[in-house]
């Protein structure tokens, strides 16, 4: 089994960037926590994180030749991203919409997602576990598990 975990904007300073909302892990820890699940799932696991709305859309493209599914939190580019949602339904594999915050506790503008309608399901508001979560809802998925 292989996985993409695919970081968006600002993503990057996770750590030092509004930890009250975000948790105080770096990138790098969360990434670390990803790579250990991976392994019980015996699955290899690759993180790619990009500010760029392009570079996501490439990454998307790319998991397609390789990637039984992909992690992704795309950050503020959720709320605004047509391009990306049509990425995710071109490349046909499934993708698990992650959010960090609980974004329906939050501004508005955050209640609104672009992607949620074509991805195969979304976890939100349980910081880094939510990606944790979202790698094993992935995971049983993907090997079929009840
Ligand atoms: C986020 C929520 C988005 O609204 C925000 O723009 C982010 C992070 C989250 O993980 O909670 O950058 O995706």
């Amino acid at each position: 089994m292989k996985i993409l975990t695919l970081h968006g904007p600002n993503l990057n300073l996770l750590g030092t960037r509004e930890p009250e909302i975000y948790g105080s892990l770096t990138l790098a820890d969360i990434n670390t926590k990803l790579g250990e699940l991976a392994a019980e799932y015996h699955a290899e696991l690759v993180c790619k994180q990009s500010n760029h709305e392009g570079d996501l859309v490439d990454a998307l493209h790319d998991a397609r030749l390789w990637a039984d599914g992909v992690v992704f939190n795309p950050g503020a580019y959720t709320h605004t991203s047509i391009a990306l949602r049509d990425a995710i339904s071109a490349i046909g594999i499934p993708v698990v919409e992650v959010h960090l915050s609980n974004v329906y506790a939050r501004e508005e503008f955050r209640h609104v997602s672009m992607l949620s309608a074509v991805c195969a399901g979304k976890v939100v508001g349980f910081g880094w576990r939510s990606y944790t979560l979202a790698l094993r809802a992935l995971g049983e998925m993907l090997s079929d598990k009840v």
